[in-house]
């Protein structure tokens, strides 16, 4: 059921196949005899210094896989350099996961709800001192992921015959069974009582969900921040001006990991008309289907300015703990800087179309 939840997408997971299709129609071009004797993978994103193009992006319920939690990725992210993104949906509350770390991380906004509790979220994560606002727009309802459907999974998880089944058949998922702590939406707390619930995932999430948001209520949250926006979940040129236009910093390039709408292009496919369109002004993020060094050279060379990983990070909590999410780090970074090497690059912002082809017919 948890394994599900994280891998899983909506309807038959043509969104969440093409997420992969699209970077394996897109090769590398290697050039020889370069000085590769230096290769620097830092980047400035949302007018901050990162060491890595790689983003730990935002997930829910991660409790779900592992206690740590989103604090490990922020634990994760900030002995990297780099940062995470603590979701609205997160199993550990804001003011823990900011509490586990120096560096300011950045936190994901679901406008879920009405304006006062939009509002709410947003005093709490200024006074836990995030940095850049992220807020997703492509949760207007929840995608029917009938893995989870399914499998009748509940938050809290519930144990019912059939995964307690499963847990006996597996003796060594017990001891993580009675480790785990309650998993709840904790930044949804005592807000919203529906998220305490004990219906399905999609019904209580269907509950706190607002599909009459449009770009006013996006320039409303925008005027509420501080700091840098970055609009997530959009995969048009279309959307990515009118971001601009409502003064975000930044624009993610996402299907929300093919867990949304189904029958998507990959998101690599919709990368090319957003930078067309503002990546001149602001900066263009992507996410869906990373899962290699390579995906991320490719995503830079086509105009990303970085790269964020959903799933990958859950995999690599749920099988070696904090110290996986640390070492997911370490094997892209080691990843890039090989491929770099490889491919006669010396260092990320080198990186230009002219370093990878595209499959011809490929795209949509
Ligand atoms: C997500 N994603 C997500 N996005 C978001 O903005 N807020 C959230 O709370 C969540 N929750 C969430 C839970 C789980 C289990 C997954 C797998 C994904 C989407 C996520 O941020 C990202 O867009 C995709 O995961 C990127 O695709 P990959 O890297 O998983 O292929």
């Amino acid at each position: 059921m948890v394994f599900d939840f994280v891998d899983g997408g909506a309807e038959d997971e043509a969104t969440v196949r093409e997420n992969r299709r699209a970077f394996a129609d897109v090769a590398l071009r290697p050039r020889v005899l370069v000085d590769v004797s230096a290769r620097p993978q830092g980047v400035r994103v949302m007018g901050q210094d990162l060491a890595l193009p790689v983003v730990l992006g935002p997930t829910g319920l991660a409790r779900m896989v592992h206690p740590a939690g989103e604090a490990a990725a922020a634990v994760a992210a900030e002995l990297f350099g780099t940062v995470s993104v603590v979701s609205s949906g997160s199993s550990v509350s804001f003011e823990d996961v900011a509490a586990a770390v120096r560096v300011p991380q950045w936190f994901q906004l679901y406008p879920w709800g009405d304006r006062a509790t939009i509002e709410a979220l947003i005093d709490r994560a200024r006074a836990c001192r995030y940095r850049t606002m992220v807020v997703t727009v492509d949760v207007p309802v929840v995608g029917a992921r009938e893995k989870d459907l399914r499998n009748g999974l509940t938050v809290p998880p519930r144990v019912d015959p059939r995964t307690a089944w499963d847990v006996l058949s597996h003796p060594r998922w017990l001891a993580g069974l009675v480790r785990s702590p309650k998993v709840t939406f904790a930044n949804f707390a005592g807000l919203l009582p529906d998220a305490r619930g004990t219906s399905g995932l999609a019904a209580a999430t269907q509950g706190l969900l607002n599909p009459g948001h449009t770009w006013d209520d996006l320039a409303w949250m925008v005027a509420q921040w501080d700091g840098p926006v970055l609009l997530k979940g959009l995969m048009t040129a279309e959307d990515a001006r009118r971001a601009v236009d409502v003064g975000c910093a930044g624009v993610a390039v996402s299907n929300h990991g093919g867990r949304q709408a189904d029958s998507l292009p990959g998101a690599l496919d919709a990368l090319g008309e957003v930078v067309a369109a503002v990546g001149e002004q602001v900066d263009v993020l992507l996410d869906g289907g990373v899962r290699r060094g390579t995906d991320v050279v490719k995503a830079l060379a086509l105009g990303a300015r970085a790269c964020l990983v959903g799933r990958p990070w859950l995999y690599a909590l749920a099988a070696g703990g904090p110290r996986g999410v640390e070492r997911l780090l370490e094997v892209l970074r080691d990843e890039v800087d090989r491929t770099l090497a490889l491919i006669g690059r010396p260092g990320v912002d080198t990186l230009d179309p002219s370093a990878v082809c595209v499959r011809p017919g490929r795209g949509w």
